[in-house]
């Protein structure tokens, strides 16, 4: 049995009896969060339009920006999208893992629409997470998940995060403990001879050069290479995200009074107020791990500031980079 603490979340244990339980409520129709090795993503059955629907509504995400579709491997993935051979090449090299490739939906997928908003593109991901991966196999359906957080708040790398923000409006929490890499999954589009980066994540836009044999375009580059305005390849990327409620200063060298404070590296600059560690070591996997639970230790402090020390932009830090700036971005509303 499920049992419904104070807050009306029903965390459990991502047992085996769990698992089963989280794959027959998609089936049937329910919101089911679970862990992958990104962040805890908000699941429902991908070709029910109402459980999809309801996707939108608890998260109060706009209907425009579509979700991903997550599967147990590339034969399911093969099903529901066409995958060119770059897509195959891809695949083979990081599935599962913290890849989304966008590709055309196929005719028969039975998605439903909303997921992809009306795009005739779908993004997949097949999760590396044994938990995801045992949850997406007892479902036996194509599960529709995005990061489950409110819209614009921060993603979620722990199950108390997503009971924060969103309660007692899933069926069910799978708790997996923290996610291992801690951003969201680099996206590339793939409907094209070249492969094109809409989100950065942990798999950099290198690795993917290196196996593709080929330079990666990036998205603001795609949409300048069209004629006059071009809708951007990726709905999401538009919208502010990841935000805290406390506002952020990048690339601080030392504190002022009232921040909290995210550090990195060894010996960083004193601080008498909350202060949080990314690494210790200076090491990108780590701080990128970290990342989002600092952020959302030091607004739950009630900090009216946050200074982030600079991050190093090789590697993963390209990818942390850019999620700190968009945290930092001016507030539209
Ligand atoms: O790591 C992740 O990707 C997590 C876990 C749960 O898998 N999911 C996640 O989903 O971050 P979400 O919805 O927060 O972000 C999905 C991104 C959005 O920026 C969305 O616009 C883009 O993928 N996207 C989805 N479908 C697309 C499509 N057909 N074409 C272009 N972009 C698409
Ligand atoms: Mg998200």
């Amino acid at each position: 049995m499920l049992s419904r603490p104070e807050n009306g979340a029903a965390v459990v244990a991502a047992s085996a009896e769990a698992i089963a339980e989280a794959g027959r409520l998609l089936a049937a129709g329910a919101l089911v969060a679970f862990p992958t090795e990104t962040v805890y993503g908000l699941g429902a059955d991908a070709t029910n339009e109402a459980a999809v629907s309801a996707i939108f509504a608890v998260k109060g995400r706009p209907n425009f920006n579509p979700l991903i579709v997550h599967v147990a491997d590339f034969a399911a993935a093969e099903r529901l999208a066409e995958l060119s051979p770059l897509a195959a090449k891809l695949a083979a090299a990081f599935w599962p893992g913290p890849l989304t490739l966008v590709a055309r939906r196929t005719p028969g997928s039975g998605l439903a629409v909303s997921v992809t908003a009306g795009l005739d593109t779908v993004a997949i991901r097949v999760p590396e997470n044994r938990i995801a991966h045992a949850m997406l196999q007892a479902a036996g359906v194509p599960v529709a998940a995005p990061s489950a957080n409110r819209s614009g708040h921060v993603s979620p790398t722990l199950a108390a995060h997503v009971a924060a923000d969103l309660g007692a409006r899933v069926a069910m929490i799978l708790d997996g403990g923290p996610t291992s890499h801690g951003l969201e999954s680099t996206v590339v589009d793939v409907t094209g001879e070249t492969p094109c980066l809409l989100r950065l994540g942990s798999i950099t836009a290198e690795q993917i050069a290196a196996v593709a044999g080929q330079a990666v375009q990036r998205s603001t580059e795609a949409a300048r290479t069209g004629d006059g305005l071009e809708a951007p390849r990726s709905p999401g990327q538009l919208l502010q995200h990841y935000a805290p409620r406390a506002l952020l200063r990048l690339d601080a060298i030392a504190p002022q009074a009232g921040e909290g404070f995210i550090t990195f590296g060894p010996n960083p600059p004193a601080h008498d107020g909350p202060s949080v560690s990314l690494s210790a070591t200076g090491d990108l996997d780590e701080a990128a791990s970290r990342l989002y639970a600092a952020l959302r230790a030091l607004d739950d402090q009630g900090v009216a500031g946050i200074a982030v020390m600079p991050i190093p932009r090789a590697g993963v830090g390209e990818a942390i980079n850019d999620r700190l700036n968009r945290a930092a971005a001016p507030r539209v509303g």
